[in-house]
């Protein structure tokens, strides 16, 4: 495989381990990061190596890197990403792709448009228990999945995250845009199958600026399967589990460390998950795949437009009361 230029966009918390990951991988020279943060930009670049800017269009023209990692805050992924992709750079965009599915749609139609590749930091794709428990999935060896409960509740607010997550301008939404899209992605990664109805109910209690702090939401997928995600932002305590309950026993994941068995009269054993790459060092080899024309485990523009659609479709059936396509 040749050698890859990267440069990095946005030099907050998540940038820190995909710089990590750059820097590490055999295929890459990072070359650059920018930040409208000077300070951070340069702590970034000076940690591994690479030039830093405060001006990402800047970087973009002088270092024309062959793909950027855009780690923005969501109302920027669209402007950020259709100008690199204009630029003829590999676009890696985290999650959530954009601020809706709309803007989702335009990104997608400039990577075609200027032929490059758009893919979404979905990392549920990448950790070893969601990865086994795909496996135990598709086996079939616990007969047929008939539903899924996914329970994310974490204390979400100023203390705990930069200011923007709690602005709906700038991050399209709170617990159900943000952690939402971490389950949407899990249930359609899980069962292979497309969100296609939506009811949700979402709450707006408490001071945290004019994003949701909960989600319930009762979700079908394309195959039949009908899963629950109760996300919960107030202070409470953290939970991050999700129990996938078959015809013939069930699986819940601990986070995503950790993947137990069970079925009636023996309770839940821990499943061996084996040694598997490091999700973040994994994700950017698929990337790498992916600009070589190849595909892995990476969720594509349109699969990341699918999870937006379904985010979207939650806000819509609590405005409405009534149940909503994706
Ligand atoms: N994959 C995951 O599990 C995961 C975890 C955390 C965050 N994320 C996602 O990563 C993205 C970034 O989140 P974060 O927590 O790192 O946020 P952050 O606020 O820590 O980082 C964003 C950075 O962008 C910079 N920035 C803002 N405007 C800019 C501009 N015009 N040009 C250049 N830089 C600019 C900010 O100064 C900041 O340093 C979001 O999409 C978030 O949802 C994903």
């Amino acid at each position: 495989m040749q050698t890859y230029k990267a440069a990095v966009i946005g030099a907050g918390i998540i940038a820190k381990i995909h710089m990590r990951t750059l820097h590490e991988n055999e295929y890459t020279k990072l070359a650059a990061v920018a930040d409208i943060d000077e300070e951070r930009a340069r702590e970034l670049g000076e940690a591994y190596g690479a030039k830093p800017y405060e001006d990402y269009r800047r970087m973009v023209s002088e270092e024309r890197p062959d793909i950027v990692v855009i780690t923005l805050p969501h109302f920027l992924h669209k402007e950020a990403a259709i100008w690199c992709a204009e630029q003829g750079c590999h676009v890696l965009l985290e999650k959530p792709m954009a601020m809706d599915a709309a803007e989702c749609a335009d990104i997608n139609a400039a990577g075609e448009r200027c032929g490059v590749v758009i893919f979404v930091g979905h990392m549920q794709h990448y950790f070893p228990a969601v990865v086994k428990a795909k496996q135990i999935v598709e086996s079939g060896s616990l007969g047929k999945l008939v539903m899924i409960n996914d329970r994310r509740h974490h204390f979400y607010y100023p203390e705990e995250r930069p200011a923007w997550f709690l602005d709906r301008a700038r991050s399209g939404g709170g617990v159900v845009r943000n952690l939402g899209s971490h389950s949407i992605d899990k249930i359609q990664w899980l069962t292979g199958s497309p969100v296609t109805k939506v009811k949700a109910d979402v709450s707006y209690y408490g001071d945290r600026g004019d994003v949701e702090g909960s989600g319930l939401l009762y979700l079908q997928t394309a195959s039949g399967v009908p899963a629950v995600v109760s996300l919960c932002g107030y202070r409470n305590v953290s939970v991050n589990e999700t129990e996938l309950l078959f015809t013939g026993g069930q699986l819940k994941l601990d986070g995503q460390q950790s993947l137990w068995i069970g079925g009636a009269g023996r309770g839940y054993e821990p499943v061996e998950l084996g040694e598997l790459p490091e999700p973040f060092a994994a994700q950017w080899s698929d990337m790498l795949l992916a600009v070589c024309g190849g595909s892995g485990r990476l969720a594509s523009g349109v699969y990341g437009q699918s999870v937006a659609a379904a985010v979207d479709a939650a806000y819509r059936s609590h405005e409405t009361g009534c149940e909503q396509l994706v």
